[in-house]
């Protein structure tokens, strides 16, 4: 008993101990936080690439607070595309995750009470171009219990490249680029065609420069996104159907702890790190300089065609018909894939289809416009396969019910010229968005009966507003590519992604920007949770989601975007970041923290 009592309060001591560490991570308002002095010390340690925070919509306040480098009208004409986000040390795509803290008056939820504050952005950016300055800054944020967070682009659907109070990694810099045909595999006796590459380029520059030298790579579809995110949370595009997603890319990593260790990550040393990096989530373990990626051949051509499904009249059996062949449609999808297309889409209803017909009795009726691409294949070859798949579609509605047209192939010289033609329009950014998305395979959409995949169609494409309407964007993503994909470079990616054909974004709920960020996006999660996860989870229990374009406030998000895999990325987590400096919202161990957007506070569970 005495023995019992005396071993608890040495537990209980030791308890204490661990409690004693910091609670919250140090903010400006705490006594603690560095003085300027301190700061301009790191700076010089840092080669002078250390970068206060201005804002860049500042110039559009009174007296330009921050003496922002642009002028408001730089700012209010291109505040709307991710281009410009990314070109910027502190800015993100959406800013509401950063508290809206400074909007140009232009911007989807500004208003003039909000200000111009730092806010959720970074204090501080480090704009580095050596793995050095990186170490250092990160360890020195870490010693004094700094938040550190990391920015590749900004172009995060979660805001998850920015944080209140913390110092920003930002990896643009980091622009290196080197093809070798023999790079030699760590431990092994054989070598591998690769791009060995830094973390701060885009897509678009990646392909560019991958066709002159004859190759291509697993990328985005998007050519301004990013390489440091998009491949740690899973990384899809136009060739992942083909070959496996980004992470299943990546043959090896130079990583940089919090705490200032610079680590090489593949086969043979740190072996668990690779594994978290592929596909364990963004911005958790360290920050990625340099990836070592497979390349392949250039395909000799892409051939494209888009399906397009409407209703004709505005009657119910119109209307019917289109849900009956958009079910119909996307049941037939697996089979396509398996023949080697892939594609991506979107089908539309409310005010989101144009023209806007008003719904019979408040139901809505849906429009679908559908891309499919090929590689290596000839027009008739993608006709030969599109045409029975039209045919069943039709079949869905007596005459004079649907529409059902396939456009005219066309016939890309190389996959540049294709990448090209998806890139046609900028991309755009400043909304606030809050999506829902899930992974689905052959079991939620061929083996079940049509009529129940129609109503979960009907069900998931609800919005907010019931006129709003919704759009649900197809993404023929999955499929053979990820299942191939050999067990021994399998990461951490989500395993839901082998066993998936298409992934779904659902789009619908209404994010109230003008009012205050955090009880915002809190009301249009609730709203989510409940009309959206809900119906996913009947709907597809087995899969999840892919965490890069997911709602990061899902109650269900450890199951939904790790699977399996969650435990032992918190282990290698507590490993590599064993100071918690680097928190994202729906990241391995998050649940731990309690991010408070209003006051910008982090801080530890109790
Ligand atoms: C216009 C647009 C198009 C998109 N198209 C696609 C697409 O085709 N396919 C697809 O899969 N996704 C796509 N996405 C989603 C995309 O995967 C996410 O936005 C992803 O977060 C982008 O990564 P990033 O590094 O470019 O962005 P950032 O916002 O800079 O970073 C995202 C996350 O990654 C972390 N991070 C960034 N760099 C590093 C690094 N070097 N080391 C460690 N952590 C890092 C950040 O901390 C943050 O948590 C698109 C998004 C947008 C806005
Ligand atoms: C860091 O040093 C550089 C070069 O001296 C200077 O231009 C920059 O303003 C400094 N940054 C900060 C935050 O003081
Ligand atoms: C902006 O510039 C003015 C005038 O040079 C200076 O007084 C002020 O301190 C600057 N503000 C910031 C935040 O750098
Ligand atoms: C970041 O550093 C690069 C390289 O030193 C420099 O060219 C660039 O102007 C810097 N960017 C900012 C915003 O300071
Ligand atoms: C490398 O080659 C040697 C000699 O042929 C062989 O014994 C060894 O198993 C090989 N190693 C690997 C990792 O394949
Ligand atoms: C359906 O309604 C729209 C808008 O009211 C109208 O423009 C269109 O002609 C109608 N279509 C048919 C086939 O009646």
């Amino acid at each position: 008993m005495l023995y019992d009592a005396i071993l608890f309060s040495i537990s209980a001591l030791s308890f204490a101990k661990a409690f004693r560490e910091p609670h919250c991570k140090t903010t400006l308002l705490d006594p603690n936080w560095p003085p300027e002095n301190e700061w301009n010390a790191l700076n010089k340690t840092i080669g002078g690439s250390l970068i206060k925070t201005r804002p860049v919509a500042s110039s559009c306040y009174g007296g330009d607070p921050f003496n922002s480098t642009h002028t408001c009208e730089e700012v209010t004409r291109n505040w709307g595309y991710s281009a410009y986000h990314a070109s910027l040390p502190e800015s993100i795509n959406y800013p509401i995750y950063a508290k809206n803290s400074c909007l140009p008056p232009s911007a989807p939820g500004y208003t003039a009470e909000k200000g111009c504050h730092v806010g959720g952005l970074p204090q501080y950016v480090v704009n580095a171009t050596t793995e050095q300055q990186v170490a250092t800054a990160m360890q020195w944020a870490s010693e004094r219990n700094i938040r550190i967070v990391v920015k590749g682009t900004g172009h995060d659907l979660n805001g998850r490249s920015s944080g209140a109070y913390s110092i920003s990694i930002w990896t643009h810099n980091f622009k290196k680029m080197e093809f070798n045909t023999d790079w030699r595999l760590p431990g092994g006796n054989g070598t591998a065609d690769v791009l060995v590459t830094g973390s701060g380029i885009n897509w678009g520059a990646i392909i560019r420069a991958a066709h002159t030298v004859g190759k291509t790579l697993v990328g985005g579809q998007d050519q301004t996104v990013g390489l440091g995110g998009y491949i740690q949370g899973g990384g899809h595009g136009p060739l992942s159907g083909r070959y496996g997603l980004a992470a299943d890319q990546i043959l090896q990593a130079k990583v940089i702890t919090s705490q200032g260790d610079m680590l090489v990550a593949n086969e043979v040393q740190n072996p668990d790190l690779l594994w978290a990096i592929r596909g364990g989530g963004p911005g958790l373990y360290g920050v990625v300089t340099e990836y070592v990626l497979k390349t392949y051949p250039s395909p000799e051509n892409v051939v494209s065609s888009t399906l397009k499904l409407s209703p004709i009249g505005n009657n119910s059996e119109s209307l019917d018909a289109s849900w009956d062949g958009f079910a119909a449609l996307l049941s037939g999808l697996p089979d396509l894939m398996d023949y080697g297309l892939t594609g991506s889409g979107s089908a539309l209803t409310g005010k989101m289809t144009k023209p806007y017909v008003p719904s019979l009795n408040l139901r809505p009726r849906v429009e679908v416009s559908l891309s499919f691409f090929g590689c290596n294949m000839t027009p008739s070859d993608l006709l030969s396969l599109l045409e029975p798949a039209r045919a069943r579609v039709l079949a869905q509605g007596t005459k004079g019910t649907l529409t059902v047209s396939l456009l005219k192939p066309t016939t890309f010289p190389s996959f540049l010229s294709f990448f090209d033609s998806l890139n046609s329009s900028p991309s755009t950014a400043g909304q606030a968005s809050l999506i829902s998305s899930r992974l689905l395979g052959r079991a939620e959409l061929c083996d079940i009966p049509q009529s129940s995949l129609r109503s979960y169609l009907e069900r998931i494409m609800r919005s907010q507003v019931e006129d709003d309407g919704s759009t649900l964007i197809l993404g023929l993503q999955g499929g053979l590519g990820p299942r191939q994909v050999e067990d021994s470079i399998r990461g951490a990616l989500n395993p839901a992604w082998r066993r998936a054909y298409v992934h779904a974004i659902s789009t619908g709920a209404s994010v109230d920007a003008t009012a205050a960020p955090q009880d915002a996006l809190a009301a249009a999660a609730a709203w989510v949770e409940q009309h959206k996860e809900r119906v996913w989870h009947e709907w597809a229990p087995d899969t999840g989601a892919y965490m890069n374009e997911a709602n990061c406030f899902s109650a269900n998000w450890k199951q939904d975007f790790y699977g399996g895999n969650y435990d032992r990325l918190l282990e290698i987590k507590k490993k590599y970041d064993p100071s918690g400096s680097l928190f994202v919202v729906s990241g391995v161990g998050s649940d731990l923290w309690e991010y408070d957007m209003t006051s910008g506070r982090l801080c530890q569970k109790v």
